[in-house]
């Protein structure tokens, strides 16, 4: 039913993308983006973006034609075929001239009963470019989807594997982001800055979330922030002469209308003239205004967020936390999975646990370790140096961005005994009069009634799963209760499968992912009504929102 529901109520044309890659040279660095800061990531990826163009091909396109043509206006340093509605191509040049040069030789269609909007856009599309003899030569041969295989194959792939460690990196591995779903998720924030940049020239658009924290997965929402921090001459110190902009020509009385007017100018450009972007809607009355829409060609859910740099910072300060210790990256994934095949997480908004709150109860736990894996938000904030000092709105957003500085930690235990150790720690945890704290990495004391409080870390009178009802609760910890007793029978946890034949036993992690056994009884019962009429009650309320 779940997954009846999620697709009839998918706002995202194009969640079911395949993406396919064909690399012609990968930098080293590429698979080394490990020991980077984010910014350094970001920079890096942002400037291989602006050398790329998207281009809508033919699924009989002639590869080797078509890379000839594109040759042309320059040396290509990579590319890569994926289907998404039809077979798509990232071209990215070694220069930026090559992409004016193609864009100067790209006709403007003229068709009959149509109008165009000449709008030089770098998402192009190839016509006539000669057929390969075979049909479907890009669909077939090149490009392999990408999305995230069913449930149903991981289960059989995890049961396949020796060891429930193994079971945990395989998972990962099957549903991480790849390196060229990365490069699109980039290639589509440089796309809407060239939209965005008709109003702001300076303007930059950075993914934030899971896009680039390290704990996406393929086929999670791309949320954009558009960035007017670089605009030279912003936050800098007023001269005693000289000139300033005349703002009191136009202005606002809050930061917060201001983010309003230029998403909304932001967002109908978008809807106007951005290629490829449908369903544009402007929530601007949320907490956090925002744009959503789909962009059909990389088949990306968009979020685009202004002046957001709290979440910036979350994001941030996830990233640091998984590339810390490579437990946390694993622990974070099969969570997440397991939540979501439970329903405990959804992609409809409403009364359950998100996947930022669930990454946060992993992170808190890992702290919780009597030696912790990873140290508090407090303990990264005294390392800080003068340089990486951060106050956004009041809140202090300060902590340590030099990696060399953290100490690694002396904590030993496997994946398998960390995530039974996970369950068993919220199946006993004290949620009615306890908050989850990352910041002192140590339960407080609750300071309001909600059923989970988990404190924001940066914005530290928040509480990040206010949304969360007793009833989502109570079937996380039934849940989790289960899943601890499942890992602790040793039906469970040896090895069935083997690598050989067809048929397979479900075994370990593979059978915490099968419809719940224990707490599902009582959650199926439930699931019938409730998460039912609360999905429809949360429909009704975007409903009314919008109108
Ligand atoms: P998925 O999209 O579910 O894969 O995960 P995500 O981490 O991208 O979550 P989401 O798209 O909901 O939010 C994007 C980012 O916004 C998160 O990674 C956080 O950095 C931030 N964020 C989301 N929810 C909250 C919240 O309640 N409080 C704060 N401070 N930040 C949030
Ligand atoms: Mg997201």
């Amino acid at each position: 039913w779940l997954q009846n529901a999620d697709t009839f109520l998918q706002r995202s044309i194009g969640t079911n993308v395949a993406a396919q890659a064909e690399a012609t040279r990968t930098d080293e660095t590429d698979e080394k983006d490990g020991c980077k800061s984010l910014y350094a990531v970001q920079a890096e990826r942002q400037e291989q973006a602006e050398r790329s163009v998207l281009i809508s091909c033919h699924s009989r396109t002639n590869d080797k034609k078509f890379l000839k043509y594109m040759s042309r206006h320059g040396n290509i340093n990579k590319y890569f075929f994926y289907e998404s509605y039809g077979v798509y191509a990232v071209v990215e040049f070694t220069n930026r001239e090559s992409v004016a040069s193609l864009l100067e030789a790209v006709a403007i269609p003229s068709i009959s009963h149509e109008s165009v909007v000449p709008f030089k856009s770098r998402l192009l599309s190839l016509r006539n470019l000669g057929s390969a003899e075979t049909p479907n030569q890009l669909s077939g041969k090149l490009c392999q989807p990408q999305t995230t295989i069913p449930i149903s194959e991981l289960i059989q792939r995890l049961s396949r594997e020796e060891t429930i460690d193994q079971q945990i990196t395989s998972l990962t591995e099957s549903y991480q982001l790849t390196e060229e779903n990365s490069r699109l998720r980039f290639l589509v924030c440089s796309l809407l800055k060239d939209i965005a940049a008709a109003y702001f020239p300076e303007c930059t658009i950075k993914p934030f979330g899971s896009s680039v924290n390290g704990f996406g997965k393929l086929g999670c929402d791309l949320d954009m922030f558009l960035d007017l921090d670089g605009i030279r001459g912003w936050n800098v110190k007023m001269p005693k002469s000289g000139l300033s902009l005349e703002y009191q020509m136009k202005r606002a009385n809050s930061e917060r209308a201001v983010t309003q007017s230029i998403l909304s100018v932001v967002g109908e450009c978008v809807d106007q003239f951005g290629p490829g972007c449908v369903g544009v809607q402007k929530i601007l009355n949320a907490r956090c205004p925002l744009v959503r829409f789909a962009h059909q060609p990389s088949g990306f859910q968009c979020d685009l967020t202004a002046n957001n740099r709290v979440a910036m910072k979350s994001t941030e300060l996830l990233y640091l936390y998984g590339e810390l210790d490579p437990r946390v990256r694993y622990l974070v994934f099969t969570v997440r999975c397991w939540a979501r095949a439970h329903g405990i997480t959804s992609s409809i908004p409403g009364a359950w646990i998100t996947n930022f709150s669930l990454t946060v109860m992993v992170l808190f736990f890992l702290q919780r370790r009597s030696s912790p894996v990873i140290p508090t938000l407090d303990h990264l904030r005294d390392l800080a140096g003068p340089t990486d000092k951060s106050v956004i709105e009041g809140n202090d957003c300060t902590f340590v961005s030099d990696f060399s500085k953290i100490q690694v930690q002396s904590n030993k235990e496997t994946l398998e005994q960390l995530l039974c150790e996970f369950f068993e720690f919220y199946a006993t945890f004290p949620f009615s009069r306890m908050s989850i704290n990352i910041r002192k990495g140590k339960e407080q004391n609750k300071p309001e009634m909600a059923p989970l409080h988990i404190q924001n870390p940066f914005e530290t009178s928040l509480n990040v799963s206010k949304n969360v009802n007793v009833t989502q609760l109570e079937r996380f910890v039934a849940l989790c209760q289960e899943s601890s007793w499942l890992l602790q029978q040793s039906d469970t946890n040896t090895p069935r499968g083997g690598s050989g034949g067809d048929t397979v036993t479900t075994w370990g992690l593979a059978t915490l992912l099968l419809p719940s056994q224990v707490a599902g009884i009582k959650g199926r019962k439930r699931k019938r009504r409730e998460p039912a009429s609360e999905r429809i009650k949360s429909l009704l309320e975007s409903l009314k929102n919008k109108s």
